[in-house]
């Protein structure tokens, strides 16, 4: 029987979406001759008046999509949707089932919704923060480090010809992975994770260290997330009445110039991290993840999340991950790398 499958991408976007949604619908046209849909702007598309939703087809992926970054179909942050009214989009589409690609805050929205509506449920775990739990990793994560990485390898010069202390503040939620990862391979000095408490006096102490050792300069990396000295969280108001993580580069730029004689500059990476085209290992998640996803309905195994596991993929119930998110654990063995590189990292 020809199935009708929908696809949709949600919360922020990151590399390898286009990849993800080109994996699925290969699959879902080729090997099983179903009709995909994309809906647009995450769950958005469903408001409209006709929906706004795309039959998707081999002709959609000619050859460039898979390489660039963002998604092509748009998607949404905000969860502000009226759920009956997405419901009734859903009602509409008439679909067997739904692809939907998202973080832990969409997922659980579109769960919930799906769940309510009685539709049949598969999901794709994608967000820079690579906090979804029980999966190790989530597409969009790696290119991120990368960018993060590239990044501290164009500070350093900068940082030694000026002897300065570089601060790169990185995305992540209240996930250090993309702190940790890029502050190892990018060489940092110091690396801060929301995880893990610091003090300033132990950061001073250690770029005057450095310094003394004979190297002019340092590298700093901490997550957005993490919070001043005094437990108080950075954050901006924007205009919108919004307030979100933002402004630890700056606060702790301000306070390492006051203790060390270090002049410090700040670079706060911002949205490349999820705009940048997707590594080899990002496309290769998301193939993956797309074409399992697939197959998982095609067995009917519904209310699934297909996770990236011991280096292959494999699905495990959306339930027993809802509400729940991966952060650092002191244990990790990244923690122990990092010290072993004589990284401060904070207080352990
Ligand atoms: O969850 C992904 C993420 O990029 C976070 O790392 C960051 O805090 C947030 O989204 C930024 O969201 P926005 O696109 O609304 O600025």
């Amino acid at each position: 029987m020809v199935k009708k499958i929908g696809i949709l991408t949600s919360g922020g976007d990151c590399g390898g979406l286009n990849a993800v949604v080109r994996a699925a619908t290969l699959r879902a046209i080729n090997e099983y001759q179903w009709k995909v849909f994309g809906i647009r702007d995450g769950t958005l598309g469903l408001l409209k008046n006709p929906l706004d939703v795309l039959e998707l087809t081999n002709k959609h992926f000619d050859g460039n999509l898979m390489r660039m970054g963002g998604t092509f179909l748009g998607t949404n942050n905000k969860g502000n949707a009226s759920e009956q009214k997405v419901l009734e989009g859903f009602k509409k589409l008439e679909l067997d089932a739904l692809i939907g690609i998202g973080g832990d805050g969409s997922m659980k929205i579109l769960q919930k919704l799906t769940k309510k509506g009685g539709i049949n449920f598969v999901g794709i775990p994608k967000t820079i923060d690579n906090d979804v739990k029980d999966n190790d990793l989530s597409i969009g994560y790696d290119t991120a480090v990368d960018v993060a990485t590239n990044a501290l390898d164009m500070l350093q010069p900068t940082a030694a010809s000026h002897r300065r202390a570089m601060i790169l503040e990185v995305m992540g939620r209240d996930a250090g992975h993309i702190a940790l990862n890029s502050g190892i391979a990018g060489g940092a000095d110091v690396i801060l994770i929301p995880e893990i408490p610091y003090s300033l006096k132990k950061i001073a102490d250690h770029i005057d260290n450095i310094r003394t050792q004979g190297r002019n300069h340092a590298l700093i990396v901490v997550a957005e997330a993490v919070k001043k000295e005094d437990g108080s969280k950075a954050t901006v108001k924007f205009v919108d009445g919004q307030v979100r993580l933002g402004g630890i580069g700056t606060y702790l730029g301000d306070e390492i110039y006051k203790l060390t004689d270090a002049e410090t500059r700040v670079t706060v990476l911002g949205h490349v991290q999820r705009g940048a085209q997707p590594t080899h290992r990002d496309r290769l998640i998301a193939s993956a993840f797309g074409v399992y996803a697939v197959d998982l309905i095609a067995k009917e195994k519904f209310n699934r999340i297909v996770v990236w596991k011991n280096r292959g993929v494999t699905d495990i119930d959306l339930d027993s991950i809802a509400g729940q998110s991966k952060t650092i654990n002191v244990s990790d063995p990244l923690i122990k790398v990092a010290q072993g590189l004589g990284i401060y990292v904070g207080e352990i």
